[in-house]
């Protein structure tokens, strides 16, 4: 067998729905040396990292932190430690990360319901308001941005939903964290996971979440401290929580003054997750999701100078990504190759109904920026020229340079 060389990846710029270019703060950050994992150091960054993502979450939840996975980790994490088998869960599905929670929801044994809207819709609360009084659920499990459709679930009436049925509200904010408003406490929510890979600025793999005191309360109430490490008086529940590494419990406990050893932390990416927090606090939290306003927008306007029509109900479009219906007699796969081959840029497709259908193009974190815009709509304007689609010359970069000069 031949050695393959060293890592040498291509200059690429990711404007595709997740992941993103990782901002280059953060891969100096995971460039820096491993301390012990009890180290001062170390529980002290790890200290640090709780409290600037209640910056970043806006919250004063005591158990926020990182779970080592990548989103979808910590969405198995919050379901499995607040679901019991036999629970009843609704969850409004409005795109494929909606499907995603009802299979992990009913993987662990829940009694799980839907309320569905057509791709490219929300959910609207009447709906839900419906379907909670029908199924009189404990756990109402949303999707804040479905990435796959780029639509955005108002989150207005759901705190006073629970509220009336005693329901504990979970939302998987992987795609929307830092680029759009998610105000955890006001808006009254138990349980928020995420990841780094889009707003945030870092790569996949570390997920940072917070708890509220009712999900704590509930979780705690499961805690089971496993063999080895159990001393008197540590409980040892009948039913323990169904996963053992996505036990928020003891996860907890790792992350608490106690320190109880759970898994070994992911040092290099708690440094990275860190990084993301101290880039978009430094830039303060409204300043941050306002670039990624005015970043979406030129985008948005761009592909419509382009001639192209966006995907989906606008009034509910995330700010960070748009969906880009793909001109009949265009294939897809073709221009997303070629831009790839030719110019290094990155954009996505789409899944299930939309594959093929749509393109999903990102401006979110380190590529929320002007350079970043202009460049793909000036190469995709390029790139369909090329495929034999006419475009209005110059028409995406021009548009996107309005909303600039409108802007400043
Ligand atoms: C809304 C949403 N949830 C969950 C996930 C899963 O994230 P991961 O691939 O990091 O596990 C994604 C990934 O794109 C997502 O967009």
């Amino acid at each position: 067998m031949s050695l393959p060389g060293p890592i040498d990846p291509p200059a690429r710029l990711l404007m595709g729905p997740g992941p993103i270019t990782a901002d280059p703060r953060v891969l100096r950050a995971m460039s820096a040396q491993l301390v012990g994992q009890y180290d001062p150091y170390m529980t002290d960054t790890m200290n640090e990292v709780m409290d600037l993502y209640r910056g970043v979450f806006a919250t004063a939840n005591a158990q926020t932190l990182l779970v080592d996975s990548t989103s979808r980790g910590a969405i198995e994490a919050a379901l499995v430690s607040l679901v019991s088998p036999g629970d009843r869960v609704l969850v409004p599905v409005m795109g494929r990360f909606g499907h995603l929670l009802v299979e992990i929801a009913e993987r662990c044994g829940a009694d799980v319901h839907t309320v569905d809207a057509p791709w490219g819709e929300v959910v609207p609360l009447e709906r839900i308001a419906e379907a909670m009084e029908r199924v009189r659920p404990s756990l109402l499990a949303t999707v804040h941005g479905d990435t796959s459709t780029t639509m955005m679930q108002p989150f207005d009436g759901l705190r006073e939903l629970c509220d009336r049925y005693e329901c504990l509200l979970y939302a998987d904010v992987t795609a929307t964290l830092g680029g759009n408003p998610f105000p955890t406490d006001a808006w009254g929510v138990d349980a928020a996971t995420a990841g780094l890979q889009k707003c945030l600025g870092g790569p996949s793999g570390s997920a940072p979440a917070t708890f509220s005191p009712r999900a704590v309360e509930l979780i705690e109430g499961r805690r089971s401290i496993e063999a080895g490490i159990r001393v008197d008086g540590d409980p040892v529940a009948a039913h323990p929580i169904r996963s053992n590494y996505f036990d928020l419990a003891m996860i907890f406990d790792y992350w608490s003054p106690r320190r109880l050893n759970h898994h070994t932390e992911a040092a290099t990416m708690l440094y990275g997750a860190r990084e993301c927090a101290r880039i978009i606090l430094e830039a303060g939290l409204p300043a941050y999701q306002e670039r990624h306003s005015l970043h979406g927008a030129a985008m948005v306007a761009g592909v419509e100078g382009l001639g192209l029509e966006v995907y989906g109900d606008r009034a509910h479009k995330m700010a960070n990504v748009v969906g880009v219906v793909i001109p009949s007699g265009i294939d897809g796969e073709a221009v997303r190759g070629v831009l790839l081959r030719d110019f290094g840029i990155e954009i996505g497709t789409s899944f299930g109904p939309l594959a093929g259908r749509v393109w999903r193009i990102g401006t979110m974190g380190y590529n929320a920026r002007k350079d970043a815009v202009l460049g793909t709509l000036a190469a995709l304007e390029a790139v369909l020229r090329r495929l034999g689609h006419a475009v209005p010359a110059g028409g995406g970069v021009e548009a996107a340079y309005d909303v600039y000069g409108a802007a400043a």
